[in-house]
């Protein structure tokens, strides 16, 4: 137990986007509390673990991390926060396993985080894992400049209740936030500099609400009044449910120019009995068909998706069909993983549970055609001109990265600042990342 309250803190996030997302929030508070960011992290006396809990190897991991972290060579064991999914699903099993840890704080509770830290510092065990009726967005500070690119979390939860799935349970019910606090919360984020904002809910496209005057709104709503910000540049959003891609959000695709043409749009499985015992609600053709939409709407669209391989029962011949169903859609990104029982979900229990080695065969198929599908996708765009968002420094000196609107990274030398957006010539592709050449703008 520690007894005083710490000076510095470093956040640790793990997992989704999400979670980055309420990572930089709990910091911002923190920060609001008199504590100052690390500057190593190795040395915070308040370190919080923003942990992950959507399959077992990512939740095991918060474990060998406390314990490095009790025994770190660079001075006294810090202040531990278990905070995010892990620290919703297992409460105070977490503390019993790994008694180092001081705070335990769920996702829908971090506001509550200076209370708990003040509580630990007087030599309490600190949990909190309520999922209060009132969200913890209204108590939190504003927010601090996040660079030219921001994450904003307009929905949470989830309702859909896949039944390989824990985020219904880590996160709860879906709820939506308020659209002037997400305008103002954008607004703010621009003022600072944010020439890109991503719309963040685990099914960001179920977002719903009023507008100003009153109307009921979906996400395309929300994406246009965005559109609207001068010196917001770039909109994009993640992740979308197939049910929920109306036909509204789809013609944003057409028409809102800063809507970026980027869709991750998971699929999980190519096999319809698979979808079916998952608890999808959606079929191959009905997935299929969107995209036929969206591609209508944006015939440059970059698709994105997530794979399960090894769900139970899942045979041969259904693999087959998932492999099938990525050679018609051709991705340019995606992301895959084995199957991974997770405790108190439906799919836990089910028969049919797959051998390792065969998710092991089978991730490897998949994920080598979705390489090359990646590796296409990049190569096709050598020799285009198009516009980056300068991001960062690169390793090299000199050497900036930043994104396309399909979402690669793209390395160049320029003169360019970060935040800026040049136009660049593609001059090579590898399977994950460009190269390219700033195009100097000839005298009008
Ligand atoms: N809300 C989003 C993302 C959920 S989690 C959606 O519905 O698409 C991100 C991805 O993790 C999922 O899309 C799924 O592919 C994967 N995933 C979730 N639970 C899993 C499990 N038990 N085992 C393996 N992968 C899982
Ligand atoms: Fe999980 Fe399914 Fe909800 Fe996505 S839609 S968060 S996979 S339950
Ligand atoms: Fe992981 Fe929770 Fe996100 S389980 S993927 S951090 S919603």
């Amino acid at each position: 137990m520690k007894t005083s309250i710490p000076k510095t803190f470093h956040v640790k996030s793990f997992g989704c986007q999400m979670n980055v997302y309420d990572g930089a929030r709990m910091a911002e508070l923190l920060e609001a509390e008199g504590m100052a960011p690390a500057a190593d992290g190795a040395a915070a006396d308040l370190v919080v673990l923003n942990t992950c809990h959507i399959r077992e190897k990512a939740a095991e991991k918060v474990y060998s991390d406390i314990g490095r972290l009790m025994k770190r060579e660079t001075g006294p064991a810090p202040m531990i926060a278990v905070a995010g999914c892990v620290a919703q699903a297992e409460g105070a099993e977490i503390p019993r396993r790994a008694p180092g840890v001081d705070i335990v704080v769920g996702p829908q509770a971090y506001h509550n985080l200076p209370a708990l830290v003040r509580q630990a510092a007087a030599g309490a065990r600190a949990l909190d894992t309520d999922m209060p009726a009132a969200s913890k967005f209204g108590a939190l500070p504003a927010r601090r400049r996040q660079g030219p690119t921001a994450f904003l979390t307009v929905q949470e939860g989830c309702d859909k209740f896949c039944t390989y799935c824990v985020v219904p349970y880590t996160r709860g019910a879906e709820v939506s936030r308020p659209w002037a606090a997400i305008v103002d919360e954008a607004k703010a984020l621009v003022d600072m500099g944010a020439k890109e904002i991503t719309l963040l809910g685990q099914n960001v496209n179920a977002w719903q609400g009023e507008d100003e005057k009153g109307r009921a709104q979906g996400l395309d709503g929300l994406i246009r009044a965005l559109d609207a910000l001068p010196g917001l540049a770039r909109i994009r959003y993640t992740t979308s449910h197939p049910n929920d891609m109306t036909d509204g959000l789809i013609r944003a695709h057409a028409e809102v120019a800063k809507l970026m043409p980027y869709l991750h749009l998971p699929v999980q499985s190519g096999s319809d009995r698979v979808l079916k015992a998952m608890n999808r609600s959606h079929s191959r053709d009905s997935y299929l068909r969107i995209l036929d939409k969206v591609r209508a709407a944006r015939p440059d669209i970059a698709l994105s998706g997530d794979f399960i391989v090894g769900f139970p029962g899942e045979t041969d011949a259904e693999f087959e069909d998932t492999l099938r169903l990525v050679e018609a859609v051709n991705y340019a990104q995606a992301y895959s993983f084995k199957y991974s029982p997770r405790p108190g979900t439906p799919a836990a229990d089910m028969d049919g549970q797959i051998a390792a080695q065969v998710m092991d065969e089978r991730l490897q198929r998949l994920q080598a055609l979705l390489n090359a599908q990646q590796h296409a996708f990049n190569q096709a765009t050598v020799g285009r001109r198009t516009a980056v968002l300068i991001e960062r420094p690169g390793k090299r000196p000199g050497q900036l990265v930043g994104k396309s609107p399909w979402l690669q990274s793209v390395h160049l030398e320029t003169g360019a600042a970060i935040g800026d957006i040049v136009d660049v010539e593609i001059l090579s592709a590898g399977p994950n990342s460009l190269a390219g050449a700033a195009l100097v703008r000839e005298a009008a």
